[in-house]
C-alpha cells in the first residue's frame, strides 16, 4: 500500500485522512469588495471532493493594502462572513481540512493597488509594476502582527481548521528573513534572530490567540536562491525556531518574484527523484533538525516517488499544486491507484526563457480561473492566450477595486 494514503495526525491532534495536500494557488476570484465568490465556493467544493487531505487557499492578505492581486479574498472585520462560511464548508463537504493561507503582500503589492506599500526596508523590487516601499516602523509592524492575529481570528470564526502564515516566495515576512532585501540596524534586521524576529512574533501571537486545536502551520523558503538572499542554512535554522513556538507542521517552497523558483516546469525526461521534486534534496536537512512534520511542495508527480519520500523519512506531506488546476480530481485517481502520476501539463511546455515572463504561471492562473467559473479548464488554450487573458484579468480585477475603494 502506497505511503500516500497513511492518515497522519499533527502535534495539535488533529487528523488528516491521507498525505496529499493542495498547495495554496491564488485564486484571485474574490468580488471588488474582496468577498469570495461562487466562483471560487465552486472551486473549493470540487477540490473538496476531489479527495486530499488538506486544501490550502491562496493568499488571503491580512491588509486591504497589501493584496497580492486585487481578486484575493480578504480575512478582517470588514469580511463577509457568510461567504467566508460558505467557502469553508465547500472545502470540507468531502472531508479535507481547510486552511487559510495568511499573507502580507509587502512590497510585492502591485503598484496600481498601494503605489508605496510597507515593507521591511526601501529596498524595491527589481521588477516593473512595484512601486517604491516604505519601511515599517516599530507601531506598524506591531500593527502587522495585530492583524494576522485578527486574521486568524476570523479565520477561526468563519469554521476554518487552521491558517498557515506565508513566509515564502518574497512577501513581507519572507522579505524580512532575507539580508539581501531586510537592511535594517535594529532589532528586526541583522542577525538571522533579528530576520527571524517578525515571522516569530506573528507566530507566537496567533498560537495564543487560537485555539489549541486549531492547525498553525507555515510556508518557508528552503532558500531565496538569491545572492546575499536568506539561505539553506538560515532555512534549517528558522525551521527549528518555528518548532519552538508550537507550529503544527512547516511547509518548504523557495524562490521569490524576481527568482521564480516555485514554479519550475521541468523537462520530460525528468524522471529521477531529484529532478522531479525539486526542493526535496533541501528539505532533508530541515527535516533532520525537525519533529514536527514536514511538507515539501513543488514539483512532484509520481506516487511511486511521493510514496518513497515519506517511506524513507524525507517528508510527511506531499504539496502539489498545477496538478490541481489540470484535473482537480486526480487525488482521488491517485490514491486509489488508478493513475499512477498526477497531471504534469507542464512538461510539455517550452522553457521559460523561450516565453513572456511569467507567461506559464500566468496560463495555469487563467486556467484556475476557468476552473472556478465553468467547471473545467480549457487545456488546448495556447501559453500566449493563457497569459493574455490572465493580463487582462488583474486590470479588470484592479480597476473594478480601485473604484469599489473611491466610489464616486
Ligand atoms: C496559479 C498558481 C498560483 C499560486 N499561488 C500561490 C499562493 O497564493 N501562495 C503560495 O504560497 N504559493 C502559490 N503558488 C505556488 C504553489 O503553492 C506551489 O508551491 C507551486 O505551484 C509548485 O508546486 P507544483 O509543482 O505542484 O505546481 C501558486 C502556484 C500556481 C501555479
Amino acid at each position: 500500500m502506497s505511503k500516500i494514503n497513511e492518515k497522519l495526525t499533527l502535534p495539535n491532534g488533529i487528523e488528516l485522512k491521507n498525505r496529499i495536500v493542495k498547495s495554496a494557488m491564488s485564486e484571485a476570484l474574490a468580488d471588488e469588495n474582496n468577498n469570495p465568490t461562487q466562483a471560487q465556493i465552486d472551486l473549493f467544493q470540487q477540490w473538496s471532493e476531489g479527495g486530499a487531505a488538506l486544501l490550502i487557499t491562496g493568499n488571503t492578505p491580512v491588509d486591504r493594502m497589501h493584496l497580492e492581486h486585487a481578486g484575493n479574498f480578504v480575512l478582517d472585520p470588514k469580511s463577509d462572513l457568510k461567504q467566508v462560511s460558505a467557502l469553508v464548508a465547500a472545502g470540507q463537504s468531502g472531508g479535507a481540512k481547510m486552511l487559510a493561507q495568511l499573507a502580507h503582500a509587502g512590497r510585492q503589492t502591485p503598484e496600481a493597488i498601494n503605489p508605496h506599500p510597507t515593507s521591511i526596508s526601501e529596498v524595491r523590487l527589481a521588477l516593473p509594476g512595484y512601486g517604491q516601499p516604505f519601511p515599517a516602523t516599530e507601531s506598524e509592524l506591531s500593527e502587522v502582527i495585530a492583524k494576522f492575529v485578527q486574521s486568524a481570528r476570523r479565520a477561526e470564526e468563519a469554521g476554518f481548521d487552521g491558517v498557515q502564515i506565508h513566509a515564502a516566495h518574497g512577501y513581507l515576512l519572507s522579505s524580512s528573513l532575507s539580508p539581501r532585501i531586510n537592511t535594517r540596524e535594529d532589532r528586526w534586521g541583522g542577525s538571522l534572530e533579528n530576520r527571524a524576529r517578525l515571522v516569530l512574533e506573528v507566530v507566537r501571537a496567533v498560537r495564543n490567540a487560537v485555539d489549541p486545536g486549531f492547525i498553525l502551520a507555515v510556508k518557508l523558503n528552503s532558500s531565496d536562491f538569491q545572492k546575499g538572499g536568506f539561505t539553506h542554512t538560515d532555512s534549517v535554522q528558522v525551521a527549528v525556531m518555528l518548532e519552538a513556538e508550537g507550529v503544527d507542521f512547516i511547509e518548504i517552497s523557495g524562490g521569490n518574484f524576481e527568482e521564480p523558483t516555485a514554479y519550475q516546469h521541468t523537462s520530460k525526461s525528468a524522471s529521477s527523484q531529484a529532478r522531479e521534486a525539486y526542493f526535496l534534496d533541501y528539505a532533508a536537512a530541515i527535516k533532520d533538525a525537525l519533529d514536527i512534520p514536514l511538507m515539501v511542495t513543488g514539483g512532484f508527480r509520481s506516487a511511486s516517488v511521493m510514496s518513497d519520500a515519506i517511506q524513507n523519512g524525507k517528508i510527511d506531506l506531499i504539496g502539489m499544486g498545477r496538478p490541481f488546476i489540470a484535473d482537480p480530481k486526480f487525488a482521488a485517481k491517485l490514491l486509489s491507484g488508478v493513475i499512477s502520476m498526477a497531471p504534469a501539463i507542464e512538461r510539455d511546455f517550452p522553457p521559460a526563457d523561450s516565453l513572456p515572463r511569467g507567461a506559464v504561471l500566468n496560463w495555469f492562473c487563467s486556467q484556475l480561473a476557468l476552473l472556478g467559473k465553468q467547471g473545467r479548464p480549457d487545456l488546448s488554450m495556447s501559453i500566449e492566450e493563457g497569459h493574455e487573458n490572465y493580463l487582462d484579468q488583474i486590470r479588470f480585477a484592479t480597476e473594478r477595486l480601485n473604484k469599489a475603494r473611491r466610489p464616486d
